[in-house]
């Protein structure tokens, strides 16, 4: 049985994962309105695999006999300045998000709930994973600076990217 300060704050993860699937759909429509298809699937891959991780806190939730409760979500940005822009917003969201799954591995311990902490180390992994892949295309875009070939190589390259096991 989930004590209640943990089924809250789990509840709140669950809605911090639906908002980063909001702003990542929100990412995919302005690279579509852009022309930037790859940039754009990428973007609702990655919107998927959000709404995969808030799942997961969700099948969590309620295999521990908590109360699942969905709470409103935020309005995501709808323009950014520049595909840089968006990744580097991106990149801010996951350190954003890490800072959020660290607190709860703190509650957790502080509770001495040791079934959370388990399921948070899957999280604490593709945090480190997410914040990566986020950051090495800030990186590359940074390269890439105003060059319209090199934004159409990487728009290939992000084109490219697939569903992986863990999104499916
Ligand atoms: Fe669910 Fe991208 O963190």
């Amino acid at each position: 049985m989930l004590n209640e300060k943990v089924e809250k704050a789990l509840n709140d993860q669950i809605n911090e994962e639906l908002f980063s699937y909001y702003i990542y759909l929100s990412m995919g429509a302005y690279f579509n309105a852009e022309s930037l298809d790859g940039f754009a699937s990428w973007m609702e891959l990655q919107a998927q695999e959000e709404q995969e991780h808030a799942m997961r806190i969700f099948r969590y939730v309620n295999d521990r006999g908590g109360r699942v409760k969905l709470q409103e979500i935020e309005k995501p940005k709808m323009e950014w300045n520049s595909p840089l822009d968006a990744f580097e917003n991106a990149f801010d969201h996951e350190q954003y998000i890490t800072g959020k799954i660290h607190e709860l591995v703190d509650l957790a311990e502080q509770e001495n709930d040791k079934a959370t902490l388990q399921m948070l180390d899957w999280f604490i992994e593709e945090q480190v994973e997410e914040e990566a892949t986020t950051e090495a295309i800030v990186d590359k875009l940074d390269m890439v600076g105003t060059s319209g070939s090199g934004l159409l190589a990487l728009d290939r390259e992000l084109g490219s990217r697939q569903v992986t096991d863990e999104e499916e």
